[in-house]
């Protein structure tokens, strides 16, 4: 074998330090410090030299995480010591018993100190290191005896494959394999696109990819591991005294330790910990599913021990579930303001993070296509935050013998018009516009909501009635509504009738942008409806201009260009702005912002490494001047990559899609200075 020279050794080493501490800072500190494409070019010089000289390759290499030929099944390892399930607690009278008993147990009267973290939606490994090697990792199995998938766990980038210096002899580390949502989403996206299975959730998917023969494929699936206990450890400096002092040192020895960890005491302590970490919830990069508390002395740990299969110190609070699996009753489809048909599901009603939930989106045909979802089905539904319940997926295990397939009805359910699905679109639509009762009362709702004329008092249920009453079609027909008139309505006392015409009649005083908005343009949210009106300072002008002048503005593309372009042309809809005018709606002139007019209005750019000569923030600050726009990231809808040294993997993007890419003096010359 070819002798390996020094100086190539050397960066090997080198390489190999920077790939790990990449790793680390992504999945441990989700804190990214490379792209991608850096990572990828420090890999694939690592493995050029261990290629060139093969004497190189190490077991502990980062290209050795790549995985190796199929197994034919996974062999079964005892665990040294039993791999335990947890209690689960739900309310804060089970967790006020817990510390009781605890405090009970010890002979405590002072408030007991808890170890608290967050509880992982993933699974249970162990992880055997013998004189600092990674040599056996298993799954959890029935908590005595697991599999042992230590193929697939090398080739995870959060494990580390060899410990630093000072590492016990012998160290058994347990934790949870999960995948990131991000990373969730991707492959989702990529099975589908390969018309493959979707996963139902990132526990599924780390479970799936953890359990392949193929450890390749593993490899390809960017397993997260984040640590939460010590088996079993001989030798070296394992700190025998307090559970976070063992998190503490297990990071010290590279794995990934939970941030959101904590020391507390008290009932108050671990409730205050449940509310925190149930806040940050939604934006923590992986799913939990709950926090963990244990008791930190691991003296008083032995001293409690465990009831049959569950330590007596340690306690899950869990929080609401925020997946059930229900049947759907029915599909029906609604209609919204801009006539878009949206498959929902009935679902008997089940209570999912704390709400009871009847109705779930299926967003689009193609989705519940995609999902085949059917009636009589059983799904799983998610509810996270305040989102929009969805249908996850079908429970396939579950679907009773007869179903029925949901079809997309050809006239509208509501207006019984023609529905059309352009070509390219996800979404069918209903082609009456506020001839459909179901967009006008949407179109109606958006009118009168807060954010657009604010009338209090204006809700759905009155919306219904007046519509259905045919004693409003049309925005400008409140204005002609008089307390007389509302009071003949169900469950419309003289008062709140009086109640409803002086909202209506406070609202006519409105700014622009609100009345923009108002109008229910589609495409036109509230941003674009404020750069409208900041851009024209006047609704005559907004009528009457031309699309190619309207995509000149900042922000504006050729879609909403052309939504905005579109409704002014109708004459339904000119009609209806100049009764409302009439009827006195009204609002201050606005100072225009200078009128942008330049080679660069409408155009998109991104700007990637260093300039010779400006900030990036100066040239972004002259770009946007000139009416251009400065975006993070390169897609197709870019017009120009403006890179200056050390360009990062934006310009690769650029290239593979053939956008245009200046340097300082051609953005100058661009600019015209
Ligand atoms: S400690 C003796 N800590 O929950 C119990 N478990 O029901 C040792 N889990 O199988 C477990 N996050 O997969 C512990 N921070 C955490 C955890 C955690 C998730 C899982 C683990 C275990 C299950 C116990």
């Amino acid at each position: 074998m070819a002798r390996v020279p020094p100086d190539v050794s050397k960066r090997a080493e080198q390489l190999r330090e920077q790939i790990n501490q990449a790793n680390y800072a992504y999945y441990a500190l989700d804190a990214p410090q490379i792209s991608d494409a850096e990572y990828d070019r420090l890999f694939r010089e690592l493995q050029q030299l261990e290629s060139d000289y093969p004497a190189l390759v190490t077991d502990d290499s980062p290209t050795q995480r790549v995985g190796s030929a199929p197994l034919s099944g996974f062999e079964t390892v005892q665990h040294a010591t039993p791999m335990l399930s947890l209690n689960n607690a739900f309310d804060e009278e089970e967790i006020i018993a817990f510390d009781r008993r605890i405090k009970e147990a010890l002979g405590e009267s002072d408030e007991i100190e808890y170890a608290v973290e967050p509880k992982f939606d993933g699974l249970a490994v162990s992880l055997s290191y013998d004189s600092g090697a990674l040599v056996l990792g298993a799954t959890r199995g029935d908590g005595y005896a697991g599999e042992d998938v230590t193929t697939n766990l090398r080739t995870i980038r959060a494990i580390p494959l060899r410990l630093p210096k000072g590492a016990p002899n012998t160290l058994e580390v347990r934790g949870e394999v999960l995948m990131l949502r991000r990373d969730f989403e991707k492959l989702n996206e990529e099975q589908a696109a390969r018309g493959e299975k979707v996963f139902a959730n990132p526990r599924n998917a780390a479970a799936g990819s953890l359990r392949q023969l193929d450890s390749r494929i593993t490899a390809t699936r960017h397993l997260a591991f984040f640590a939460y206990g010590i088996g079993t450890a001989s030798g070296g400096r394992v700190p025998e005294d307090a559970h976070s002092r063992q998190l503490d040192y297990l990071q010290s020895m590279l794995f990934p330790v939970a941030n959101q960890r904590d020391v507390v005491h008290g009932v108050d302590g671990l409730l205050e910990y449940y509310q925190g970490i149930g806040e940050q919830r939604s934006s923590l990069p992986y799913d939990i599913d709950g926090v963990v508390y244990k008791l930190n002395s691991l003296r008083a740990q032995r001293e409690l021990g465990f009831v049959s299969r569950a330590p007596r110190f340690a306690l899950a609070h869990k929080f609401p579930a925020q997946e059930e699996i229900t049947e759907v009753l029915d599909i029906d489809v609604q209609v919204g303001r801009t006539g878009a048909l949206t498959p929902v599901a009935r679902l008997a009603p089940v209570r999912v993070g704390g709400v009871t939930v009847t109705n779930a989106t299926l967003h689009n045909e193609d989705e519940v296509r995609r999902k085949d979802v059917r009636i009589g089905d059983y799904v799983i539904v998610r509810r996270a935050g305040d989102v929009i319940p969805e249908v996850v997926a079908v429970v396939i295990e579950r679907r009773p013998k007869k179903t029925r397939k949901f079809v997309m009805p050809t006239k509208c359910p509501v207006c019984r018009s023609a529905v059309e699905r352009l070509e390219g679109e996800a979404v069918a639509r209903c082609t009456a516009g506020l001839y459909c009762p179901a967009q006008r009362k949407q179109a109606l709702w958006h009118f009168a909501s807060r954010r657009a004329m604010d009338i209090e008092g204006l809700g759905e249920k009155l919306i219904d009635q007046l519509v259905e009453n045919e004693m409003v079609e049309n925005p400008a027909d409140l204005y002609e509504l008089t307390a007389e008139k509302l009071a003949g309505l169900d469950r419309m006392a003289d008062k709140s009738a009086a109640n409803v015409v002086a909202a209506i009649s406070a609202s006519k005083k409105t700014s622009l942008e609100r009345f923009i908005y108002a109008l229910g343009i589609r495409n036109v949210g509230e941003q674009t409806a404020k750069d409208l009106a900041a851009h024209f300072g006047e609704l005559e002008a907004l009528m009457q201009v031309d699309e190619e002048t309207l995509q000149g503005v900042s922000d504006i593309g050729p879609v909403v260009a052309g939504s905005v372009h579109g409704f002014f042309a109708e004459p339904h809809n000119r009609k209806v702005i100049k009764r409302l005018v009439a009827n006195g709606v009204h609002w201050d002139k606005v100072k225009k912002t200078a009128v942008r007019s330049s080679a660069l209005a409408g155009k998109i750019f991104v700007l990637t490494g260093t300039l010779p000569n400006m900030t990036r923030d100066e040239a972004k600050q002259r770009i946007e001047s000139l009416g251009g726009k400065v975006s993070g990231s390169v897609s197709k809808k870019t017009d120009y990559v403006v890179a200056g040294d050390k360009p990062g993997s934006k310009l690769d993007k650029a290239q593979q899609l053939g956008v245009a890419v200046l340097d300082e003096p051609a953005l100058l010359e661009l600019i015209g200075s």
